[in-house]
């Protein structure tokens, strides 16, 4: 009965909806998925979270770059967040946004609650704060500092490298010290709380047993945040306000609590490695403020390294998954990332490793397998699946062989060793390779008194593609699918781990296809990267020829954030007149350009051109028109042809339009 399930409840951090996540954030909730789905194959009542982390000052400042209120943005960002594990195949089972109106209730709730009960109280904080981190240093926490000509410290950077500034203000605090010989004690009686190991060890001797401060917990520096109940001119800080999704989401502190109380304690959160200090301390401590449970475990995995080290946007070396699931399908990204690397380890990303894990993996081991073992099981028994009875010892032993791997499958996955797991189906599906050439059903189909082994072998092959799409599954959404529909069975049922003889009587299919198709490596590399150097150059320093990389910082900067402020100087600089359409042409040898020949009141004629003729392609209408031209910028050649100046144009999406003025200006009126 269902009641009776034991539940597992697994979480992701949730992201900051503060860039186009990459193929590292998608690298943990694909981790998280495939343990949700490996839990729930093996009967688990399930409930696997994933979210946004969706205020704080870096949220403010990026939707204010972007000219949009805070909401607007996130808003923008979460829903691009949701189509992108939409396309990754992510079964959570909810999707929690810190600005939710049930999640701000909550923690309003929470936080009266712990200043109530004197946990937390109102000091002033003077320290570091880098916005990007959204994390507070002392100063001799910092990676670096910076002093004026005095000596005083006058800034620095905190451990990631991030710019921090000094912060004085009225704040909560978080009495974290009191606790502390609670949350040792705790380690100390729940060993694997936190994994791996080494993980713990950086805990307590780097954080813990220095002596824990009080942590500030609210700012008033900016607004975007949760408002502090009784006191709103203070929101708070947002790891507080993150943290608590994990419980808030689950209905913890609302009307309906039924979820929490199923499901809470979290069987396993997995977080990446720099952010376990939240997780396993900061978190715990809190929950212990609120007399629950703690998580049972905090994993605290790698990262996804390129070779110039952590993927990040100003490197220019950041991989997105979108690309690499278009080009080369969702199963490969994600039986990749769960071999590529331990789990608890660091692992780097290449484009050749990617390829030859598809080739040699999949195309080659597993996709000739089902492919041999369909056009043998058409060949010799008209499609048909007859026996699975072990015949031979040949049979017996690759029985044998599943018993392992299920086995040792099982015994991986439970900790979360997804390499080593996948590894193990590997292993068998080399093992039933090589059962074919041991075999030699070719050999067997020639002689009729053999009838019975080659029915065994046939058998067995299809009987151990079902288990192997079976073990995938958790990691490869689509090719168990493809697979079971090869083999003729029914992918809502048949799915029993037992070695058996589930597959007998079913009817593969006549027309076998690849489930991978074979890359060209040397193409594939290629391709991957100049997708890598295309993002690069949007960064403005990429190996790509200089069209395309014009191209991409052209695109870059469209979508570029300006700079908050500029100076009137900044402004006066450029100089904008009205100037009047006195003939336009298509630019020779130019798709796009338009030639315009204008009068900008100097009695000399101006010519500028511009990328107008798909918005324009009955661009003679224009003669007459007065438009905005800037005419101080650097005169340059186009096509042959000079340029001397700037058309002003508006872009709306796809709708780009020229600014234009009426008649009463004057050609040659400046503009300011
Ligand atoms: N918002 C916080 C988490 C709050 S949880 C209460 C946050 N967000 S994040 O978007 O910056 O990162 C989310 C996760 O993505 C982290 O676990 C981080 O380790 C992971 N990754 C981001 N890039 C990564 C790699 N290159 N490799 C592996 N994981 C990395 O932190």
């Amino acid at each position: 009965m269902t009641q009776d399930k034991k539940t597992f409840y697994i979480t992701t951090p949730i992201y900051y909806p503060s860039g186009k996540l990459t193929i590292g954030n998608s690298y943990t909730t694909i981790a998280a998925d495939t343990l949700a789905r490996y839990k729930r194959n093996e009967g688990f009542d399930v409930f696997f979270l994933t979210g946004t982390d969706e205020h704080g000052l870096k949220i403010e400042q990026k939707a204010e770059a972007k000219h949009m209120k805070p909401q607007e943005y996130v808003d923008m960002m979460a829903s691009d967040i949701k189509k992108l594990w939409k396309l990754l195949e992510i079964s959570n089972d909810k999707f929690i946004r810190t600005t939710d109106d049930y999640h701000v209730a909550a923690v309003q709730k929470i936080v009266e609650k712990l200043i109530a009960q004197g946990d937390i109280y109102l000091g002033e904080y003077t320290g570091w704060y880098s916005v990007d981190d959204e994390e507070y240093f002392t100063e001799s926490q910092l990676a670096e500092v910076y002093r004026d000509k005095d000596g005083k410290v006058s800034g620095g950077l905190a451990p990631s490298g991030h710019e921090v500034t000094l912060v004085k203000e009225p704040s909560y605090f978080f009495k974290m010290g009191k606790y502390a010989d609670r949350l040792l004690k705790y380690y100390e009686d729940n060993p694997t709380f936190i994994e791996p190991e080494i993980r713990k060890n950086e805990m307590v001797n780097n954080f813990i047993k220095p002596g824990l401060e009080d942590l500030a917990v609210s700012r008033t520096s900016f607004t975007w945040g949760v408002p502090v109940p009784s006191d709103p001119k203070h929101v708070v800080y947002v790891w507080v306000d993150a943290l608590l999704n994990y419980i808030t989401a689950l209905g913890y502190m609302s009307d309906d609590d039924s979820l929490f109380k199923k499901y809470w304690p979290a069987n396993v959160q997995f977080v990446g490695k720099e952010i376990v200090r939240f997780h396993t301390i900061y978190w715990p401590i809190i929950l212990m403020a609120l007399g629950i449970d703690l998580p049972k475990q905090v994993f605290g995995h790698g990262w996804l390294l390129m070779k110039d080290g952590k993927m990040s946007k100003s490197k220019g070396n950041v991989v997105y998954p979108e690309m690499l699931v278009n080009r080369y399908g969702l199963d490969s990204l994600r039986y990749y990332l769960m071999r590529a690397m331990p789990f608890g380890n660091d692992g780097m990303f290449t484009p050749e490793d990617y390829i030859d894990k598809i080739n040699y993996d999949l195309a080659n081991d597993l996709g000739n397998l089902l492919n041999r073992t369909i056009s043998m099981i058409n060949k010799y028994d008209d499609g048909k699946v007859v026996s699975v009875k072990a015949v031979t010892e040949f049979d017996t032993a690759l029985e044998g062989a599943y018993e392992t791997t299920l086995t040792d499958y099982r015994k991986h996955m439970d900790k979360f060793e997804f390499p080593d797991a996948l590894a193990s189906v590997w292993a068998f599906i080399s093992r039933a390779n090589k059962y074919i050439d041991e075999t030699k059903p070719w050999v067997l189909a020639k002689d009729a008194d053999k009838k019975e082994e080659l029915d065994s072998v046939l058998g067995h092959l299809a009987e151990g593609l079902r288990l192997i799409a079976l073990l995938i599954s958790p990691v490869m959404t689509q090719s168990p699918i493809k697979m079971f529909a090869q083999l003729g069975l029914d992918y809502d049922n048949d799915k029993s781990l037992k070695f058996g003889d589930t597959v007998v009587g079913k009817t593969v299919t006549s027309d076998p296809t690849p489930i991978f198709p074979r890359l060209d490596a040397k193409e594939e590399v290629e391709y991957i990267k100049n997708k890598m150097a295309e993002e690069k150059a949007k960064n403005g320093s990429g190996k790509l020829s200089k069209s395309a990389q014009a191209k991409a910082k052209a695109q870059s900067e469209s979508e570029d954030e300006y700079p908050k402020e500029i100076s009137f100087d900044d402004f006066s600089k450029v100089k904008m007149v009205v100037t009047e359409i006195l003939d336009v042409k298509r630019a020779a040898n130019a798709d796009k350009l338009l030639q315009f020949t204008l009068d900008d009141g100097t009695g000399i004629d101006r010519q500028i051109l511009s990328s107008m003729y798909e918005f324009y392609p009955n661009f003679k209408e224009l003669i007459g028109k007065k438009v905005v031209a800037v005419i101080n910028l650097k005169p340059r050649k186009i096509r042959g042809e000079w340029s001397n100046g700037m058309l002003l144009s508006t872009e709306a999406g796809d709708d780009v339009k020229l600014v234009l003025v009426d008649n009463s200006h004057k050609n040659g009126a400046i503009l300011g």
